[in-house]
């Protein structure tokens, strides 16, 4: 049997847009409250949301009265966000986050990156928070979450299945203190950090995390910009 097919990331998430928001994803529902409580209110604030993939986060925070950009280098992702109900309240811009982002600095009140960091080179990782952090604005709130590492060690990364078998964007294998460093070195300050394993409850809503149970599977980190 073979092993799974690694794709580059781009090319990955445009094949995964498809099903990305109808196949059941357990970590996505583990995390949601996390962003929530880790950004708080967001009415009336300016939101980046950075990877924003098929405008999860985007549009319910749009929804809950937030003006909010969202980045992401997926065309066929972004696709997906463009034609859901409320995307019209969203700014979208394709852009790959390893290159600047395209934003004055302290343009937002909160910036969000969900999911995306196990996708960036660990030599990269230091460079991505300055991003994040030029871009917020002094006393703002910085949301970062990450696949936890400890699922590269059960072997798993993003991966989704189609006709051919299983599927992953090419991730790379990161440690905490990877992201810890990244964070700190780029003069991010750390207000929280979360580890979320998977619970009994999860397991009731989604069958397939059961072989997770008790096992760390998100890592979410609250950060706040240089001042
Ligand atoms: C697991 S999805 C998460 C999407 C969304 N944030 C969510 O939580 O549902 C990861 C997203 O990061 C995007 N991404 C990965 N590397 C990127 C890069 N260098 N530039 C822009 N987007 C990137 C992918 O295209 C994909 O949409």
């Amino acid at each position: 049997m073979s092993g799974p097919r690694v794709l580059p990331t781009r090319e990955g998430y445009d094949r995964w847009a498809a099903t990305y928001d109808t196949m059941g994803n357990w970590l996505l529902a583990l995390e949601e409250p996390e962003v929530e409580r880790g950004l708080g209110d967001v009415a009336g604030l300016d939101l980046l949301d950075v990877g924003t993939g098929t405008g999860r986060h985007a549009i319910a925070l749009a929804a809950r009265g937030a003006h909010v950009t969202a980045v992401d280098f997926s065309d066929e992702m972004l696709a997906k966000a463009r034609a859901k109900p409320g995307a019209e309240r969203v700014r979208w811009i394709a852009h790959d986050v390893l290159t600047p982002l395209p934003f004055a600095a302290a343009s937002f009140d909160r910036v969000l990156s969900g999911l995306v960091i196990e996708h960036i080179p660990v030599a990269a990782l230091a460079g991505f928070f300055a991003e994040l952090g030029r871009v917020a604005r002094p006393g703002g709130r910085i949301v970062v979450t990450a696949m936890h590492p400890a699922m590269f060690v059960k072997g798993v990364s993003a991966n989704f299945h189609d006709e051919s078998g299983e599927v992953r964007p090419r991730s790379y294998v990161a440690t905490l203190s990877d992201y810890v460093m990244g964070a700190t070195s780029a003069g991010l300050g750390i207000t929280g950090l979360v580890e979320r394993t998977v619970d009994a409850d999860l397991v009731e809503r989604y069958e397939r995390a059961r072989k997770f149970l008790d096992w760390p599977a998100l890592f979410v980190m609250e950060l706040r910009p240089p001042r």
